[in-house]
């Protein structure tokens, strides 16, 4: 189980509880819940010191929180310089957002058993954004020469899938 969250971050999952219980589709809930994050990516206190601690091996995923009706999780990861995400989509909704540095995300589509490369898209602190399947295969890397911290929100239970990855898509990319 996650430990006891910084008022910080408790401010937060409060924010996201009130953005998915207001209901509506998954576009409408993910739309919301950017909203209630983006206001939290500049507050020093969000994320405690060992919630900012890196992996030398690959980018680190901190659970701080599995919402007990399991309608949503949320995630701090860790990228050091060059740490990337395999290519892959998610079993639900997802919102990211920059806490530290800059995050680098592209998106594909599928085609003919191809990943064709869609959008660049860097993601600076303080910014939040979100994709909602069918159709979010991405991969996120830290292009950068410093350490990148980013909050994300699952609308399912991370604790229980142990991830919110649905598929990891190992294919030739490019037409
Ligand atoms: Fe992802």
């Amino acid at each position: 189980m996650p430990r006891l969250l910084s008022p910080a971050a408790a401010l937060l999952v409060g924010g996201i509880r009130t953005a998915v219980t207001a209901g509506g589709d998954d576009e409408a809930v993910a739309a919301r819940v950017t909203r209630a994050l983006t206001g939290h990516l500049t507050d020093p206190l969000l994320l405690d010191p060992e919630h900012r601690e890196p992996d030398p091996n690959a980018y680190r995923q901190h659970l701080l929180h599995v919402e007990p009706d399991g309608s949503f999780s949320v995630v701090a990861l860790v990228w050091l310089p060059g740490q990337e995400t395999c290519i892959h989509d998610h079993v639900s909704w997802c919102v990211v957002g920059t806490y530290v540095g800059e995050e680098q995300e592209t998106t594909y589509r599928l085609a003919r058993g191809r990943l064709i490369p869609l959008r660049l898209n860097r993601t600076p602190q303080g910014v939040a954004s979100y994709l909602v399947p069918p159709g979010d295969i991405h991969k996120v890397c830290n292009n950068s020469s410093s350490v990148a911290i980013s909050i994300h929100v699952y609308g399912a239970d991370i604790g229980l899938l142990g991830s919110s990855i649905r598929r990891r898509y190992d294919l030739p990319v490019g037409r």
